[in-house]
């Protein structure tokens, strides 16, 4: 656990009812920071604010719910230091079962729901000069899966996102920074089985969803160490454009890098047996 800070920021994390965003807020409030947690299940943030945080209800997919809790934050705090676009989660299974509005959630979630977020807190980082902005993508913005189509395509969107705001925006002080966790023990798993049982209708792809569901039982790290990074991301002078952490997070990236196409195509599907 990291020594408590002396420059408190205020720091608004999205989907920190649960997993990854749950220990980040708690971590960075043990730090000195001043927490904002928002989900759409505030009970479930009871946690922040018994360790002096505060909860705001938040869902990514509405527009009015996102500026209601920028807002709030600006005008308690009178500033944002740093926004983390940690909601999300993973719609999983063959793309021809796949319904568009089941689709559309996914990427109102995952795609929308962060790049709004991150709208909204510019103009306020830009008059600082100064702010990060943290975006969990996954090691799955790098890497594919079987029946994760729509999934990848959300996290590369994340780190395509991420990368060209930079472009428009270090030069104002704000750092973009993404995140890329490997597999984590959180409650993403459950989701995502819930989502392929949702989703599963084609017997062709049976062979595929009975493997998914085997190995996406396995154990991944635990989220604090994403929420090490995460710390990392909002406490190093200049932040790196990415940081990589957690079970096969590094190893899947080198992997991807050097091995061609059909090849890792071979490695991963064989990992479903
Ligand atoms: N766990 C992994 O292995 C892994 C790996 C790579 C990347 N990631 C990424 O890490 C991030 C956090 O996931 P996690 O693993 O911590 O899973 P998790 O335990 O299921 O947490 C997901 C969080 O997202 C929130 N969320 C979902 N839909 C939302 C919505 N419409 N509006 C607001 N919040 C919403 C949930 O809150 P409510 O339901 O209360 O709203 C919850 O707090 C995600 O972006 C995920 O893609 C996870």
């Amino acid at each position: 656990m990291s020594s408590p800070q002396t420059d408190p920021k205020v720091i608004l994390i999205t989907g920190a009812s649960s997993g990854i965003g749950l220990q980040t807020a708690l971590d960075l409030l043990h730090q000195g920071h001043i927490v904002y947690g928002c989900a759409r299940r505030i009970e479930m943030m009871e946690p922040i604010r018994a360790a002096g945080g505060h909860v705001l209800a938040l869902d990514v997919s509405d527009d009015d719910s996102m500026c209601d809790a920028v807002d709030e934050v600006i005008h308690s705090e009178g500033r944002i230091d740093v926004l983390i676009n940690n909601a999300g989660f993973a719609t999983y299974g063959a793309v021809e079962d796949i319904s568009m509005d089941t689709a559309r959630h996914q990427l109102e979630v995952n795609i929308l729901g962060l790049a709004r977020m991150t709208q909204l807190v510019l103009p306020n980082m830009r008059k600082q000069k100064s702010g990060r902005i943290v975006n969990i993508s996954s090691i799955g913005g790098t890497i594919h899966t079987p029946l994760g189509a729509w999934y990848h395509g959300t996290k590369f969107f994340v780190e395509g996102f991420t990368n060209t705001m930079r472009l428009e925006v270090e030069d104002k002080g704000i750092y973009m920074v993404l995140i890329a966790p490997g597999f984590i023990d959180t409650g993403f798993s459950a989701v995502l089985s819930k989502e392929l049982d949702h989703n599963e209708k084609e017997r062709a792809y049976k062979p595929l969803y009975d493997g998914l569901r085997g190995a996406s039982a396995a154990p991944g790290s635990s989220p604090a160490v994403i929420s090490a990074a995460i710390s990392k991301a909002i406490s190093d002078v200049k932040p790196k454009t990415i940081y990589r952490a957690g079970k096969y997070s590094k190893l899947l990236y080198v992997l991807r890098r050097l091995l061609p196409h059909r090849m890792f195509d071979r490695m991963m599907l064989s990992m479903l047996k």
